[in-house]
């Protein structure tokens, strides 16, 4: 009876109110699915992450990645050929377990929420595939984010296009620099965005509120 009770708020909240599927997926969700298994690694997603590993290579050059939510460690995996250094991090401990019997070469996995994960090193890029919509307050949160990243680093957020990632990009497309976009279709549609934060003098602990950048983001 909860689920009946809760269909109208989810399909209010899906058309008009929510601006991330955190209610929807808590960490119990996806503790529970990587331990029964749960793998993207099927051959429908491999065009998302050769994608991804591109936009990953041409803006971290060389560089360290952080990859935030990275589940089973499957983006890590699919660089592994191009050498490519990533700190990997994921709330879900059984995402970390599987992600570390990977042994891959170049990789580090930690068991870290996002959203108070502190590190002293500095990342080239940071990742969000598929994991950035999960997180309430996007925009705050890439803030708090920011200074993580060298100066010139980004971000790389891929999200498949719903109502409620809409808003999303609409919140941030005043606050960050859009730098490239990649659209495609594997049943259903995808945007992959790289994002530069506001720098001020190439100072990352300096930002500076944007004036609205939307002549950056495409409609
Ligand atoms: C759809 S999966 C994508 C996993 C991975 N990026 C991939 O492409 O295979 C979403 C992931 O985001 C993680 N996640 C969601 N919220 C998080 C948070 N606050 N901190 C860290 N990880 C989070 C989940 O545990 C899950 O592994």
């Amino acid at each position: 009876m909860p689920s009946i009770l809760q269909l109208p708020r989810k399909v209010v909240g899906y058309l008009l109110l929510d601006n991330s599927y955190d209610r929807y997926y808590p960490l119990q969700f996806w503790d529970r699915k990587y331990r029964l298994g749960y793998s993207l690694d099927i051959p429908r997603e491999a065009g998302r992450y050769q994608a991804v590993i591109s936009l990953v290579r041409q803006y971290a050059q060389g560089g360290i990645i952080l990859d935030a939510g990275c589940g089973d460690g499957l983006l890590e995996q699919k660089g592994r050929s191009l050498g490519l250094s990533f700190v990997g991090i994921d709330y879900s401990s059984a995402a970390i377990a599987s992600a570390r019997q990977r042994s891959l070469r170049n990789c580090e996995f930690v068991c870290a929420d996002a959203r108070s994960f502190f590190s002293n090193q500095r990342f080239s890029a940071i990742v969000f595939n598929e994991s950035l919509y999960y997180i309430e307050g996007c925009v705050g949160f890439l803030r708090a984010m920011a200074p993580l990243l060298d100066p010139g680093g980004v971000f790389i957020i891929s999200m498949y296009d719903t109502r409620i990632t809409r808003r999303i990009w609409n919140s941030l497309q005043c606050k960050f620099f859009l730098v490239s976009e990649v659209k495609l279709k594997n049943g259903v549609s995808w945007t992959i965005r790289v994002l530069r934060p506001p720098l001020l003098c190439g100072d990352p602990s300096r930002h500076i509120e944007f004036a609205c950048a939307r002549k950056a983001f495409p409609p």
